[in-house]
């Protein structure tokens, strides 16, 4: 058994104070909106977890494709001595590095993620499956915690699955110069993102037949029930995925069936939702190579290179900190 630590830098009230703040805000702005990183409460990571094993959503079998197919040449280009992943999960997909890398410098990994059970969870099986190695778990908020992840050492920072694309362009450049900025000269970063392509095939990842990602989706309203003590009825929402040709990306909504009014408790808040009205909930961004790289060399970071899956679906993208 590796030896474990898990720092929390979100606790309860943290994560409170947070929710407080970006649903008031959020709920009162034209257009509304909620932001993603409430999706994963407990039920929600669970929900994300059977989206990721969907006929539909293609993204994950991809990303772990490449994983698999370039492990050994990725660890003898960024030799790592820790390896840094933002947004773990699980860390399934990760294992395929892991791998190669604890056969060679590895000795540290550090993942970090909101979702403090399946951090835990994630912690402590990883702890098994890699004797040798220190596995010290972080709960945090990549928006907020990056200066909290420890440093030294040959580092590999890893954000896989395309939560990249769950940003607007000024805030991805924003997340992207901040992981840049904690870097040494010399360590890399492991990028995941889909790619742009037939627009019905991007609709159906993100609106499956089985309804879950649907489920997942409405899942942010009962976390606000919850938290917040309000009175949305999930029954009144709809699902809406649609792509945005212009931006180049998923837009997820929720759609209020009726005239409405939610109470939230916790913020004394009453607002009004008219027919048909819709909530922004997510956006995933779909990248192109030229633009990604572009996005990349803006914050110091070098493109070493471009890895798609033999489908070119989706694509690794790794650089290093110049
Ligand atoms: N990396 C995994 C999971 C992707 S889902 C994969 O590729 O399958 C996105 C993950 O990021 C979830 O586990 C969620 O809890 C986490 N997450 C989302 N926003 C976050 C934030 N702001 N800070 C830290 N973790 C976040
Ligand atoms: N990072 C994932 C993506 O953009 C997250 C995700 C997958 C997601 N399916 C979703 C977010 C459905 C909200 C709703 O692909």
């Amino acid at each position: 058994m590796g030896r474990t630590t898990v720092d929390v830098h979100l606790g309860m009230d943290d994560i409170d104070k947070a929710l407080r703040l970006d649903v008031a805000a959020g709920l009162t702005a034209v257009p509304k909106e909620l932001p993603p990183k409430w999706f994963y409460d407990e039920r929600g990571s669970e929900l994300f977890d059977e989206i990721t094993g969907l006929e539909e959503y293609y993204q994950t079998e991809a990303e772990r494709q490449i994983l698999l197919d370039n492990a050994s040449m990725l660890i003898a280009t960024a030799r790592p001595e820790t390896i840094i992943e933002l947004g773990s999960g699980t860390s399934d997909k990760t294992r395929a590095i892991l791998d190669a890398a604890v056969a060679a410098d590895l000795r540290r990994f550090v993942p970090l993620d909101v979702s403090e059970a399946y951090l835990r969870t994630s912690v402590e099986s990883l702890a098994e499956e890699y004797p040798s190695l220190l596995v010290h778990g972080v709960v945090g908020d990549f928006d907020h915690h990056l200066p909290y992840l420890p440093s030294g050492d040959r580092q590999l920072l890893m954000l896989l699955g395309g939560t990249i694309g769950n940003y607007r362009p000024a805030e991805r450049h924003v997340l992207l110069w901040a992981i840049a900025a904690r870097q040494q000269p010399g360590d890399h970063v492991l990028i995941g993102v889909d790619l742009v392509k037939d627009v019905a095939r991007l609709e159906r990842a993100y609106d499956d037949a089985s309804g879950v990602t649907a489920a997942f989706n409405k899942n942010v309203l009962q976390v606000v029930n919850r938290q917040l003590d309000a009175d949305f009825d999930l029954a009144r929402f709809d699902h809406v995925a649609r792509f945005d040709t212009e931006n180049e990306w998923i837009e997820m909504l929720l759609r209020s069936t009726a005239d409405q009014r939610v109470r939230i408790e916790a913020l004394e808040l009453d607002v009004a939702f008219a027919a048909g009205e819709l909530m922004r909930t997510e956006v995933s961004a779909k990248f192109r190579k030229e633009r990604f790289e572009r996005e990349l060399r803006a914050v110091d970071l070098e493109p070493v290179s471009w890895l798609t899956d033999r489908a070119g679906d989706f694509a690794v993208s790794l650089s290093v900190r110049r």
